[in-house]
């Protein structure tokens, strides 16, 4: 049997008055105290699970140095393994933002996978910052006033290198990465600076992401000889190229260069098989300032780890964040008042100070690094305040 409440109007009408007044008092939407959720959608395991631990120890250390809160408010954490695995993208970010309810969703670090977690955020209006994964389109076509970017295009750090090595008279280049996103759209910037410079490809090679077989490449790279050969490798694959380009006999031979993902956060797996390897990026482990000797002694303190690039863009991911919810003082329903501080921080950074471009990704210098010991050392600028043409963004 149902049972019906008698409908009583003139009760229906205070309550209704009474929510209604309630809700539109400002921070009402956090008024009990609400946590905010904050989603990490990262690799915790396979090829580039280091880097997702690293962005993730990163975000959690500037939101303890800033005091542990958002805004005046407190936060909690839901996290999602990708597996840098694509084809589980969408769920897993939906995962987060369906099921979790997630304020804002920090990931991620494959390109592949970030296009899924672009798709999800586009249409629910999630706030969205990523902390490394470069495809162009997330701040290209696909750019949008929700969704951040604290590290880099996969065109930004590889395009200068293409005039470092023509400038040294190097002319004929063989190109070698995985075949994704991420590897494409490196290689792509390369060629870009290198051939307006002057210098050709002579042969580009793949192999499927997150394969190693690297053995069959490199014989055929010793056959053509080729004056250097650049490449886009990241992590764990990273690292096993550079010991199978010594075991191969290329070291000293033919010049091995790359983006700094080659060289960052694997140089105590090589041993000195990286020495002398050069590099360009955003970031480098020697930078003289005062912020980024802070940050290198506060990381280590933390997490007895040493920090790199990755750490650096969970760090900034978190500097970025805190600055928005400053700004509204907590408050996310205030989305124009968030999005636009976000857009106008400047990001106290180790890397240096960076801002925004109007598609939302970071503006600044690329380095070029040398490997030292175990250091990615600075040795120059190879492009001051470099910021990604945004290609096919309608925004700003
Ligand atoms: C990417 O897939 O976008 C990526 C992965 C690792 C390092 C750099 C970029």
């Amino acid at each position: 049997m149902i049972t019906k409440t008698p409908f009583d109007r003139r009760e229906f009408i205070k309550t209704a008055a009474a929510v209604a007044g309630v809700a539109s008092l400002p921070g009402f939407a956090f008024a009990q105290g609400a946590k905010v959720r904050i989603g990490l959608m990262l690799p915790y395991t396979g090829t580039f699970a280091q880097l997702g631990v690293a962005i993730t120890n990163g975000f959690k250390l500037a939101i303890e140095e800033n005091g542990g809160k958002l805004g005046g408010r407190e936060l909690e954490y839901f996290t999602v393994d990708d597996e840098s695995d694509p084809g589980k993208a969408t769920d897993n970010a939906n995962k987060l933002v369906t099921r979790d309810k997630v304020d804002v969703l920090v990931g991620t670090v494959h390109s592949g996978v970030e296009m899924g977690i672009v798709k999800v955020v586009r249409e629910s209006g999630t706030l969205h910052i990523n902390p490394n994964a470069g495809a162009g389109a997330a701040t290209g076509a696909l750019c949008a006033p929700n969704i951040f970017r604290t590290s880099f295009t996969n065109w930004q750090p590889s395009y200068p290198m293409g005039k470092v090595l023509a400038d040294r008279g190097i002319k004929k280049v063989v190109t070698l990465t995985w075949k994704y996103g991420a590897g494409e759209e490196a290689i792509e910037g390369f060629k870009e600076g290198f051939t307006k410079a002057g210098g050709s490809i002579v042969k580009e090679m793949y192999l499927p992401f997150p394969s190693v077989e690297f053995q069959p490449l490199l014989t055929e790279i010793a056959s053509i000889k080729p004056d250097a050969v650049f490449v886009f490798f990241a992590g764990g694959g990273a690292a096993k190229l550079i010991k199978d380009w010594q075991a191969a006999g290329l070291k000293g031979k033919i010049g091995l260069y790359g983006s700094g993902f080659l060289t960052d956060g694997i140089l105590d797996a090589v041993g000195d098989a990286a020495e002398g390897i050069e590099t360009t990026l955003h970031y480098g482990d020697g930078i003289e300032t005062p912020k980024n000797k802070t940050f290198r002694l506060h990381y280590a303190k933390t997490y007895k780890l040493q920090p790199d690039v990755y750490a650096v863009q969970g760090y900034d991911a978190g500097l970025l964040l805190v600055a928005g919810m400053k700004a509204v003082k907590g408050d996310m329903s205030k989305k124009k008042e968030l999005y636009a501080a976000m857009e106008s921080a400047k990001i106290d950074s180790p890397r240096g100070a960076w801002t925004m471009s109007k598609a939302h990704n970071p503006i600044q210098d690329i380095y070029l690094r040398k490997v030292v010991g175990k250091e990615n050392k600075v040795i120059g600028v190879a492009h001051k305040a470099l910021a990604d043409p945004a290609r096919g963004c309608k925004m700003g």
